[in-house]
């Protein structure tokens, strides 16, 4: 009976998807500044074969014209104010070590340049799955012996947004096999689960119905390739497994913590959902 009571909600939840309402990729290209060349549409990785989807897609590519726009020039990015805020960061001396990040890792444009494309990413001394925030923490923890930032608030997401700067235009390229290939398995499983009274999984909205109309939502593949992503609606920067926590939530599931080895393992899958994808954070989003 509960059963078939879920059923029915789940089905009402995708009935307001509105088909009809199918928008096709307009073909617009992004080009930030008027010089970094952003790919927001390429082959489906090999893994991909059996989703059905041929061409990955930026959720640039979904956006209204004022959105895009405002990705457009980083005079009109309001993530940019986060991105100096980051800058300073990198050049305070912080915790008891005595240091900054710029001590060890000298100018960020040199030494960040292609970080952000390849992670998350296998650290060998610890033998683990690192997400870009993860290592952040470690270093500030394990090297300077500072506070970690909280994992989805602002110190982080300057960070994270000023690193990312580094590789636009660079393509995603996480690795996916090797040590990491459990993990990746664990979180393509997640993927595909179904969560909360709506039963419904990531794959359900972001692989199923991309295109279409939810709400007054248009639907995107649900890449990350442009994270963090500064949301117009929330007026700052949102980190990756904060989006992840609010589209669980609307599934009226119980989530996930941030910085959890599930988000961990859902990060590394989505993002190799994206090889191929430039590096576009921070992006901006309604
Ligand atoms: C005492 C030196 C030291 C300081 C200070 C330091 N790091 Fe690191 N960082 C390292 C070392 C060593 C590595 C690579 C080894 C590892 O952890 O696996 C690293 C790796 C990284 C990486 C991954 C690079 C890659 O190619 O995968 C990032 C990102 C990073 N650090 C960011 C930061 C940030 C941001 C700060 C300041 C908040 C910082 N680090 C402070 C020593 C430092
Ligand atoms: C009920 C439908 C629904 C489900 C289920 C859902 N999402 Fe979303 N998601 C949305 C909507 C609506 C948006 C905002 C519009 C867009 O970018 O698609 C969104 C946005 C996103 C974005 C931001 C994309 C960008 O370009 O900024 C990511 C990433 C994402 N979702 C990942 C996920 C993941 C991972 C899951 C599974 C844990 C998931 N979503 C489950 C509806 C859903």
């Amino acid at each position: 009976m509960r059963k078939v009571l879920q059923r029915t909600v789940a089905a009402m939840a995708l009935g307001s998807i509105a088909s009809i309402a199918m928008a096709q990729d307009d073909g617009a290209d992004l080009v930030i500044n008027g010089e970094i060349e952003i790919t927001v549409r390429a082959p489906a990785p090999a893994h991909m074969s059996d989703t059905g989807i041929d061409t990955i897609l930026s959720g640039w590519v979904f956006r209204s014209d004022e959105t895009r726009q405002l990705e457009m020039d980083d005079f009109d990015n309001p993530a940019f104010l986060a991105v100096d805020r980051g800058i300073e960061a990198w050049n305070t001396v912080e915790g008891t070590e005595g240091k900054s990040c710029a001590t060890c890792h000298g100018d960020v444009e040199e030494s960040m340049a292609g970080v952000r494309a390849v992670y998350p990413r296998w650290n060998e001394e610890a033998g683990e799955v690192r997400t870009l925030a993860g290592q952040i923490n470690d270093c500030r923890t394990n090297q300077m012996g500072a506070d970690a930032y909280a994992y989805d608030k602002s110190d982080m997401t300057a960070m994270e947004a000023l690193i990312s700067v580094q590789s636009r235009g660079m393509p995603v390229n996480v690795a996916i096999e090797g040590p990491v290939a459990e993990t990746w398995a664990q979180g393509q499983e997640l993927y595909y689960t179904r969560f909360g009274q709506l039963e419904l999984s990531c794959a359900n909205c972001h692989e199923q119905n991309y295109g279409n109309y939810i709400r007054a939502d248009h639907l995107s593949q649900g890449q990350i390739n442009g994270f963090p992503t500064y949301r117009l609606k929330n007026a700052g920067l949102v980190q990756t497994h904060n989006r992840f926590r609010g589209c669980i939530r609307d599934t009226r599931a119980e989530t996930f913590a941030v910085g959890s080895p599930e988000f961990v393992a859902l990060e590394l899958y989505v993002a190799s959902r994206g090889n191929g994808l430039s590096v576009e954070g921070p992006s901006v989003r309604p």
